[in-house]
């Protein structure tokens, strides 16, 4: 299998912890990955900070981009990303994306992922949605992205709230496409 280059963004959506254990987790996967590109906008950052009393985003060993940083490799489709994780998605990012504006680096890496008909994952998260939210997310399927919401499921039976985040990151997991050892439904 070819090793992947993977983009991910992390936006000021609820759900900074989809964003960390999808950081840990391809951390551990790190011999199937060529690379790994961080991204996040300013709320991610705060959002994070307050919802897992945690300033250690920037602590991982991938290299981070600023957000306006659009010398950033992952800005040109001809650094051949193959995957973009957008973790949690606001519905402003989403927004953004459906609409083509391009200013900032997650939302010009996005357009260069779908133009490349390359795979971009959104880990869309709000409710309830409205008209808009939906037809941002029909917008986006339509051009190719895949929309994730961050909904946990129960039938693994989780017992902790790391556990029922995973049931939402373990899915991003088999999207990108990486070999993951994970509860799989076996019928009953
Ligand atoms: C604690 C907190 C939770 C939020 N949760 C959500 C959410 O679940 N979904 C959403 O779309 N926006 C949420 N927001 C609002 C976004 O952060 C805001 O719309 C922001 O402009 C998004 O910008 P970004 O996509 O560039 O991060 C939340 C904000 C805060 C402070």
């Amino acid at each position: 299998m070819m090793k992947k280059k993977i983009v991910v963004a992390v936006t000021g959506a609820s759900g900074a912890i989809y964003a960390k254990l999808l950081l840990d987790k391809l951390q551990q996967l790190q011999g199937q990955v060529a690379e790994v590109a961080v991204v996040m906008s300013d709320n991610a950052k705060q959002v994070w900070e307050f919802e897992l009393d945690d300033t250690g985003h920037g602590s991982y060993p991938f290299k981070t981009y600023a957000k306006n940083d659009f010398m950033a490799p992952f800005a040109s489709g001809s650094a051949r990303f193959d995957t973009m994780v957008i973790v949690p998605c606001s519905m402003g990012t989403l927004g953004r994306i459906a609409s083509g504006v391009s200013d900032d680096l997650i939302t010009r890496a996005a357009d260069v992922i779908l133009k490349e008909r390359r795979k971009l994952i959104l880990v869309a998260r709000d409710t309830p949605l409205n008209l808009i939210h939906i037809r941002n997310m029909q917008t986006v399927t339509e051009a190719g992205g895949i929309i994730c919401p961050a909904i946990p499921s129960y039938y693994s039976k989780p017992k902790t709230i790391e556990e029922l985040a995973m049931t939402v990151v373990n899915r991003v997991i088999d999207l990108i496409g990486l070999e993951n050892e994970s509860y799989r439904w076996e019928g009953i």
